[in-house]
């Protein structure tokens, strides 16, 4: 029964996506400001505790699949704790991380079955993963891309797009998965507060296709089938291990299938990634508050594109796109 989690599009949301932390090893300048954000002060964040019980409530109103997002979720002193805590529920968990701190949380991560892990990585050009991250730890996340598959975790690789910036890579990193187990993500650029975007930086599906077919010939090129309520869409090179997909929000959006509701770490739902109506679960929770009839009322007022963004114009219209979080509070 997952009742309260369907919305009026009949869309059941059986993924949470929950955020644990505001803070990042990393500085990317597509995801946080340059001047940084107010951070919530520690008391407003969600416990281990805290965690638990909301996720508990989402899975009892049928969540089978959560995802710990960040800033970087790895970053949370309480990790261990709240990965141990959520491997007691009926329910995949997986996470999406930048990878600096996997060698630190590995035994954990196999002793509570988290098998899927989306690495953050933008280029594969050490130079220029510092000018994007503002920091220097390239190899790190190389050496604990190559430790996850040789633990055989199922590992997606998920590299955001810049024209003039990263779109000359695209090829390279296709290449990777000729001999490495993984998925490649290539990601359009999305717009959050702070992140400098506008739609010229942004390289589109068509444009990526449109480098392939230079690339590789119809034949070896194969379309495969997408996963259910996908994000990407997804390709292989033939006789190539790995695969590739395109996840493309902004030219060709996939909301009809939108399976995800978002709890950020100050324990605020999010209906939509776009969305910039919040609602606070967690004061009521503490009040001791039912808060199942709140989840209701916010999926029922998820939109039925990038909330209420219907084009790709609407994305460039600031009445429609409104104030929204920076990426680095909300966690993708
Ligand atoms: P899987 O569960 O492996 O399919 O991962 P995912 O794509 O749901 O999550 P991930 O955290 O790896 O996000 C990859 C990219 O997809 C990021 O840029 C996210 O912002 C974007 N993304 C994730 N969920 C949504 C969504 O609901 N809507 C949109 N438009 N983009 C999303
Ligand atoms: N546009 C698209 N994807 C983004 N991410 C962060 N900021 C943006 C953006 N502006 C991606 C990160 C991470 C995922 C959770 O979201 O690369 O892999
Ligand atoms: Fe779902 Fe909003 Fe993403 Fe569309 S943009 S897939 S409605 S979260």
């Amino acid at each position: 029964n997952n009742t309260i989690l369907t919305d009026d599009f009949g869309r059941k949301h059986n993924y949470l996506r929950i955020s644990l932390i505001e803070k990042c090893n990393l500085r990317c300048t597509y995801c946080m400001p340059a001047e940084g954000i107010a951070l919530t002060p520690k008391k407003e964040l969600m416990t281990a505790d805290e965690v638990f019980a909301m996720a508990q409530t989402f899975v009892n109103n049928g969540v089978d699949k959560i995802r710990l997002t960040g800033g970087e979720p790895l970053l949370r002193k309480d990790f261990p704790e709240i990965i141990e805590k959520l491997a007691q529920l009926e329910t995949e968990i997986s996470i999406t991380t930048n990878g600096i701190l996997i060698d630190r949380h590995i035994d954990v991560l196999k002793q509570f079955n988290v098998k899927k892990i989306n690495l953050s990585l933008d280029t594969l050009v050490p130079s220029k993963f510092n000018t994007i991250t503002l920091r220097n730890q390239f190899q790190k996340v190389i050496d604990n891309l190559h430790l996850l598959l040789n633990n055989d975790f199922k590992v997606k690789v998920n590299v955001v797009l810049i024209k003039g910036f990263n779109d000359n890579e695209i090829i390279d990193f296709i290449n990777l998965t000729e001999f490495l187990p993984i998925s490649i993500r290539f990601i359009e650029f999305m717009p959050f507060a702070g992140n400098q975007w506008d739609r010229s930086k942004m390289v589109s599906q068509t444009e990526i296709l449109d480098q392939l077919s230079v690339h590789f010939s119809e034949s070896n090129l194969e379309k495969l089938e997408d996963e259910k309520n996908f994000t990407a869409r997804e390709f292989r090179i033939k006789n190539y291990l790995g695969s590739f997909g395109i996840i493309s929000s902004i030219t060709n959006p996939f909301c009809d299938g939108c399976n995800r509701i978002r709890l950020t770490a100050n324990g605020k739902i999010k209906n939509c990634l776009f969305s910039n109506s919040e609602t606070d679960v967690l004061t009521p929770y503490r009040n001791g508050e039912a808060i199942e009839s709140i989840i209701a009322s916010a999926i029922k007022n998820k939109k039925k594109v990038r909330a209420g963004m219907t084009t790709i114009e609407d994305v460039d219209n600031p009445v429609l796109n409104q104030d929204n979080r920076s990426m680095i509070a909300i966690g993708g």
